[in-house]
């Protein structure tokens, strides 16, 4: 992983390696925090996040479903943000807000536990690869279901929740394939480890819905926008797993993998076991949007403020 000169932690930009916190910080026992992963891309305008409002949005909605409430507004976490990617220097970088319960009581009640935040930035090459997304990757449907609202909260983005993403990475990995799709609690497909799941069948592009314990995916509404600008029809409805073998393509989306195409599951060849020619377009236009080359998509990008010179 590269690094970085600066962290922001608690309102105080630190060095990298001095951004530390005590080992009875309630999150690091119960997982108590919320985060986000967002991306910062070299545009012709100069570096700008992608759909920072979006991501700061989730973010405050996250805490609030753990009864947090943001130490800092959104506004002001936005402005640091920005400060520190040029602090850094960093013309492209990942970005990884956290606000979690501080060191404080231990036990299962975090109420009296501080609410604290920080964000670290770094260089990261997409999650499966630039391969990946060239060439596509190949999955496992996962032995573990994805959490539902039975017991935790699919829509928020919390530490804690992502020991499920993690058990799921890690069988997916030991058995052989790049990533894992795992179903809901009703046998229905609901998202990748950490990306949402686009199945095409005869030109309609179908994407599980909400109510499958999705996150809801700020890559996934993007690329929802531009299939439907390109003319596809998009239906948000259950997926069977048996779906995605039967599919022409499959693609994942996600901050950090970005749009990344799925062409075999389970051993099972997806159409022809590249990728597809809808899944190339929307990728196109998706990465046009992300690096700034498409004007309509403009408004999705948080431009970074050049530091003044005084
Ligand atoms: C479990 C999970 N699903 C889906 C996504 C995709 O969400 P987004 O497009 O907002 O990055 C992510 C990544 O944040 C994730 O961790």
């Amino acid at each position: 992983m590269n690094t970085a000169d600066l962290i922001w932690l608690n309102g105080e930009f630190v060095a990298w390696e001095d951004a530390k916190v005590h080992v009875l910080t309630h999150c690091m026992h119960y997982g108590t925090a919320v985060f986000e992963g967002e991306r910062a891309y070299e545009t012709p305008r100069g570096p700008a996040v992608f759909r920072h409002q979006d991501h700061l949005q989730r973010l405050e909605n996250s805490a609030r479903l753990y009864y947090m409430e943001l130490p800092y507004s959104k506004e002001q976490l936005r402005e640091v943000t920005h400060e520190l990617i040029s602090r850094n220097g960093f013309k492209s970088c990942y970005i990884r807000p956290l606000v979690y319960r501080g060191y404080g009581p231990m036990g299962l009640n975090p109420l009296e536990n501080p609410v604290e935040a920080m964000i670290a930035v770094w260089e990261w090459a997409p999650y499966l690869g630039e391969k990946g997304k060239r060439e596509g990757v190949r999955a496992r449907v996962s032995s573990y279901r994805r959490i539902s609202s039975d017991s935790l909260i699919p829509h928020a983005k919390a530490s804690g929740q992502y020991l499920n993403s993690v058990l799921a990475k890690i069988e997916s990995l030991k058995s052989g394939y790049d990533e894992a799709i795992l179903l809901d609690d009703k046998g229905n497909v609901c998202e990748g480890s950490g990306e949402n799941v686009f199945v095409i069948k005869d030109g309609v592009i179908t994407t599980p819905p909400q109510t499958a314990a999705i996150l809801d995916g700020i890559n996934r509404k993007s690329c929802m926008q531009i299939a439907r600008d390109l003319g596809y029809e998009l239906i948000e409805r259950d997926v069977a797993r048996a779906e995605l073998a039967l599919a022409d393509e499959v693609f994942l989306t996600g901050t950090a993998a970005e749009l990344t195409p799925l062409v075999a599951i389970d051993d099972l060849a997806i159409g022809e076991g590249v990728p597809g020619p809808i899944t190339r377009e929307i990728q196109g236009v998706f990465e046009d949007a992300l690096w700034g080359r498409d004007a309509r998509y403009a408004d999705w990008l948080d431009l970074v403020p050049v530091p003044s010179q005084a």
